[in-house]
């Protein structure tokens, strides 16, 4: 059985159930974590039991204290320091050696560690409950789109791990970026609710993982290089502009598919159509980020034979939304 808690009165037993060894679904900013003990191995086995996560893909390391840093990391350089200093807490994982007190299923036999500390009051308050570092993917089926809803959360997992703290739905809509500081150039490894223009804000220069842009190049943030937020059926994402996405969409409309349509508000309100999702407006990515993965996860088997997906500008969070599309599409057409 698992169970629901509400965030105003279930925090003390969601704690209770994390300390005792237990894996427990919890709302951050971007998406919904699956949390366990990131010190005791079982626990941790949890977590890729309940998703069925590759054991070589690891897990980012939660805190609500800027002093639990040095449970799990030694070492950590000035670029960790001003990352910590300008975006904590908020949607930005800093990589930094590994002090190797996390247990080893955590890292995946890599010196470094992810580390993060969540802007949300329900992590924050349990977090700085259990005082314990807590190793939390996102709480999604691995290779589904991650969970923006105590109700994601439960269609994917329940049975599977012993509770969910309902804290609504989640605010930035995509995960946190990934961000190795292990020189003093930081490095994206993963795009996410931090944008590039906000680092570069903060640092002289930012660089990007080439296999990020390069398919040939092996991503140095190993869960990259998986198939990820797939929707229930195959997602073609649409290159070009609005005129280009209305033809693409007729030749579907007239070979007699069921077509599902993900689009901004400015192009469906050119679609003659009646299965659109609409993920705000492409005037404020912000606004798509939020609604993207509750899209993805909109349409079912029963009622779509394809999905469309609208090609977004490469700016800020823009950036991230357009990662997750590419990793959920089957192609670019
Ligand atoms: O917003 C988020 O980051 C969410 C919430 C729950 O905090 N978590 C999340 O975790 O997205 P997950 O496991 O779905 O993604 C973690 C990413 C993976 O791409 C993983 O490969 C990378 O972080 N990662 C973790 N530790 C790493 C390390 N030491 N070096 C490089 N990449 C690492
Ligand atoms: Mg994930």
């Amino acid at each position: 059985m698992t169970r629901i808690w509400k965030q105003e009165d279930g925090m003390k037993e969601a704690a209770e159930a994390l300390t005792s060894g237990e894996a427990v679904a919890f709302p951050t900013e971007t998406v919904y974590g699956l949390g366990a003990d990131a010190t005791k191995e079982e626990a941790v086995q949890k977590i890729f039991d309940a998703k069925g996560r590759p054991a070589d893909n690891p897990l980012i390391v939660h805190i609500g204290d800027r002093e639990e840093l040095a449970t799990v990391a030694a070492d950590w350089t000035k670029t960790a320091e001003k990352c910590m200093d300008a975006f904590w807490p908020g949607p930005l994982t800093i990589i930094v050696p590994s002090n190797k007190n996390a247990a080893k299923n955590v890292t995946a036999g890599l010196e470094t560690i992810g580390v993060r500390m969540p802007d949300h009051p329900a992590a924050l308050e349990l977090l700085r409950e259990v005082k314990l570092p807590i190793a939390a993917p996102s709480a999604n089926s691995s290779g589904k789109p991650s969970p923006t809803s105590a109700e994601h959360v439960y269609q994917d997992l329940n049975g599977k791990i012993s509770g969910i703290v309902d804290g609504g739905r989640t605010g930035v809509g995509v995960e946190s970026t990934v961000v190795d500081c292990t020189s003093e150039v930081p490095v994206i490894l993963r795009p996410g609710g931090v944008t590039k223009e906000q680092l570069e804000e903060v640092f002289e220069e930012v660089r990007v993982d080439p296999a990020l842009s390069d398919e040939e190049e092996k991503p140095k943030s190993p869960g990259m290089k998986y198939r990820h937020y797939a929707p229930e059926v195959p997602l073609l994402l649409v290159d070009g502009d609005d005129e280009r996405f209305i033809a693409v969409l007729k030749a579907y409309q007239r070979k007699g598919d069921r077509v599902g349509v993900i689009a901004s508000r400015e192009l469906a309100a050119q679609l003659d159509h009646s299965r659109v999702e609409v993920c705000g407006s492409r005037l404020d990515m912000t606004e798509v980020a939020v609604e993207l993965y509750e899209a993805l996860r909109s349409y079912k088997q029963s009622d779509v034979d394809v999905i469309l997906a609208e090609s977004f500008e490469e700016t800020k969070v823009g950036v991230a939304v357009m990662n997750r599309l590419k990793k959920a599409a089957d192609r670019v057409i």
